[in-house]
């Protein structure tokens, strides 16, 4: 098989690459090899994307969830956590201060629940937030759903939906998962979410106990055939409240090793997908709080999630250790990142939607093929 760099070179050109040579261009064999590699990522993002970043406004309305993920600080049988769900009046003020803020768009996102009362919540929310006076796009993540649910919020406005895989490894999967999650049934839902018109947005947790950088190509892979538009990624960080976190606890260099192999996933992820949206997360930011996200621009992503939430909230919405921006306001975060985007040469892209230009070309070739 070719070497690092003609892989990368094969990459940069557009050719199709096999799961072998994606892992290959995970390991860089040094430092300068890395950067070539964060740089050849960047250089797409900002000739597919420009040299801008899309915001979008997240809400973490609720942390009420029926699951029990071994990893997750709100699993259903963490008790430590005040459980609290956000009155529809809250959230639509948390999505006018987005708008307000000119960031075009708001991620709602909140532990998972099928129940009706919570599935009409979510349609009286979108409702609401479609009648304010200004155009804002709107993210769903809230888990698993039936194809009618996912239908109804789709009509009721929202247009993009982000529901991790955690993993493609069917077995890592498992693992990391009780037993009523199902990964057949997880995969099933990302496509109901296409069936039901959703820019479908995935991915995975990076460093997990026992995943090999085989599995990350594969998760790789997985993206590019499940064609999705979306994609967010970061490092695992162990919770101490939940099993895996107990199990795991992290040993000193663990969190910046997990940062550096997020960083490289990002930017493979961005050379074989090309015209996706990928998040820079808040979990690089949890392991570098001064650089994490903007680290991951320069790695080839081209979002990121400020929070617009009430503080008082945050710390019930623990999904992990050491969430960064627990205590500041949505506009110090706002300002904040305005002037780190413009550090690294990049603006914030205001009032503007900012739809992956894969789902419109997606589309287009379902039109010309029906
Ligand atoms: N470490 C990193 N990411 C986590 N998530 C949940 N728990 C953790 C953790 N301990 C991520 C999952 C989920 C998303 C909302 O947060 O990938 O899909």
């Amino acid at each position: 098989m070719d070497g690092f760099y003609r892989i990368l070179e094969k990459a940069v050109s557009g050719e199709f690459l096999a799961v072998p040579e994606i892992t290959v261009l995970l390991c860089p064999p040094d430092e300068a090899a890395e950067k070539a590699l964060f740089d050849a990522a960047y250089q797409l993002k900002c000739s597919i994307c420009g040299k801008v970043v899309n915001l979008r406004g997240l809400i973490e309305f609720s942390n009420i969830c029926t699951r029990d993920c071994l990893y997750c600080g709100i699993r259903r049988s963490n008790p430590k956590p005040h459980r609290y769900t956000m009155s529809v009046n809250e959230i639509v003020e948390s999505a006018v201060l987005a708008g307000e803020f000119g960031y075009g768009s708001v991620v709602l996102q909140s532990g998972e629940r099928s129940d009706p009362e919570f599935v009409d919540m979510v349609e009286e929310i979108l409702c609401r937030i479609k009648e304010l006076p200004f155009e804002l796009g709107i993210t769903l993540s809230c888990g698993e759903e039936s194809l009618e649910t996912y239908q109804r919020w789709r009509r009721a406005g929202a247009t993009r939906y982000l529901l991790r895989i955690e993993s493609s490894d069917e077995a890592l999967f498992r693992k990391i998962h009780p037993a009523d999650a199902v990964y057949s049934e997880r995969k099933a839902a990302l496509r109901r979410l296409q069936a039901a018109d959703f820019q479908t947005g995935s991915g995975v947790m990076i460093g997990l106990p026992g995943q090999s950088v085989e599995h990350l190509a594969a998760d790789v892979d997985f993206f590019r055939q499940m064609d999705l538009d979306m994609i967010g990624m970061g490092p695992f960080l162990p919770q101490e409240d939940t099993p895996l976190g107990q199990q795991y606890p992290d040993l000193p260099g663990d969190a910046e090793k997990r940062l550096k192999l997020s960083l490289r996933m990002i930017a493979v992820t961005r050379l074989v997908l090309r015209d996706v949206n990928i998040a820079a997360t808040t979990a690089l930011q949890a392991i570098d709080p001064a650089r994490g996200r903007e680290r991951g621009i320069l790695a080839g992503a081209n979002v990121i999630m400020p929070n617009v939430g009430n503080v008082s909230r945050r710390k019930d919405y623990q999904l992990y250790n050491g969430k960064p921006s627990l205590d500041e306001n949505s506009s110090e975060i706002r300002e904040k990142l305005t002037a780190s985007l413009a550090e690294i040469g990049e603006m914030p892209r205001f009032n503007e939607p900012g739809d992956p230009l894969h789902y419109s070309k997606r589309k287009l070739l379902k039109k010309i093929s029906d």
